[in-house]
């Protein structure tokens, strides 16, 4: 639409304010829409036909006792018009900022959830589905969390299977007090019992570490989810319903799952998770080694010893009273198997081409 002179009813403030403003709101649409300055600055401030000279004649009409505010008004209009109609001062001519849409535009490359990180929630989400909630805890940890009330005793062999990073300048304090890298999420347990009364349902995902050398299938530094559940009358074939339904939540329908009799310090009984393999269904392949099982995930009943070292700082874990299950499972071989992965070093090169698969 052209831009037009609007009425002017009389010389009144009001009616000023509503005249100036008006033209103002054209101009602005004008120079949104006008095909180049030119064209707008013949429009506006054209010495003949230009719209701010015809707004002059409309306004000479004025008495005289309003003239001077008039004029005010007008140089203040026009002062505002003419740079923006001005083809020099492109800085302040928004037509000369204008972007050439032809160009291809500038693109924010897109993130992607690390493998191992989009592993631990899908798991976490399995469990929170069975009303888990989900927990952390520290990475560096005393011996009495990590070992003791595990029920590992000072200088039981069961600590030699798990390699452990200490803390340097320990040696002054007491064993139990001594600070090391946790080589499990499974202190967390503890942690949690201590802090909330039974009944518990919950899921510890994080970061652990082990004096263990690197090679395809290890590194020092690695994932795991912890589980752990407590309340009255927890069985273990509560543990089995629940892992078995977990793995064919995870991996499919069709995975089946068994249980090994195993051992660790803090569960009793205690077991080692396999499932069928799912790469060859359970026929036999090179990557369960013909077995038809893959080993997956540690578990038991969790030991009466540990809910005595619990009972300590939460009387409401009597072993006479409650009992539970725990579970832990690796992480990074379970996303290895579940996308294809040969090398554990992948998840932690930083290279680009291997984070970008996953988008
Ligand atoms: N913490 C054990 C490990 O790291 C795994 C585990 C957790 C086993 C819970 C049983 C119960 O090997």
């Amino acid at each position: 639409m052209a831009p037009e002179i609007p009425e002017l009813k009389d010389y009144s403030p009001r009616s000023l304010d509503t005249f100036f403003n008006a033209i103002l709101e054209q101009f602005d649409r004008d120079a949104a829409t006008a095909d180049s300055v030119e064209q707008l600055r013949v429009r506006w401030i054209g010495r003949k036909q230009g719209l701010l000279a015809r707004v002059s004649d409309v306004l000479k009409g004025a008495p005289v006792d309003v003239r001077p505010e008039v004029g005010k008004r007008f140089n203040a209009l026009k002062s505002a018009i003419e740079p923006r109609c001005d083809p020099g001062q492109a800085t302040t001519n928004p037509l000369d900022d204008a972007i050439d849409i032809t160009l291809p535009g500038t693109r924010r490359a897109l993130g992607a959830e690390h493998p191992l990180i989009r592993t631990m929630n899908e798991i976490i989400a399995v469990f929170a589905a069975m009303g888990y909630s989900v927990g952390v805890g520290p990475e560096v940890e005393t011996d009495y969390y990590n070992f003791e009330s595990l029920n590992f005793p000072p200088g039981h062999p069961a600590r030699d299977t798990q390699d452990t990073l200490v803390i340097v300048q320990q040696e002054r304090k007491p064993l139990r007090d001594r600070l090391l890298m946790r080589t499990h999420t499974s202190p967390v347990q503890i942690h949690t019992m201590e802090e909330q009364p039974p009944p518990l349902r919950i899921v510890i995902p994080g970061k652990v570490h082990r004096n263990d050398a690197a090679d395809a299938t290890h590194s020092p530094i690695f994932h795991q989810v912890e589980g752990l559940c407590v309340d009255t009358n927890i069985t273990f074939s509560d543990l089995k319903g629940t892992l078995d339904h977990a793995m064919k939540a995870f991996f499919g329908s069709n995975v089946k799952t068994r249980f090994f009799p195993s051992f660790f310090p803090f569960t009793e009984p205690s077991a080692d998770v396999q499932i069928s393999c799912i790469f060859c269904g359970g026929r036999g392949c090179r990557k369960c080694k013909q077995s038809g099982w893959i080993e997956l995930l540690g578990c038991g009943m969790v030991d009466p010893a540990v809910f005595d070292f619990v009972v300590r700082r939460q009387p409401a874990y009597d072993s006479k009273k409650i009992s539970g299950f725990a579970f832990g499972m690796g992480v990074e071989r379970i996303a290895m198997m579940k996308y294809g992965i040969g090398d554990i070093g992948q998840f932690y090169s930083g290279d680009m081409r291997f984070l970008e698969s996953f988008r």
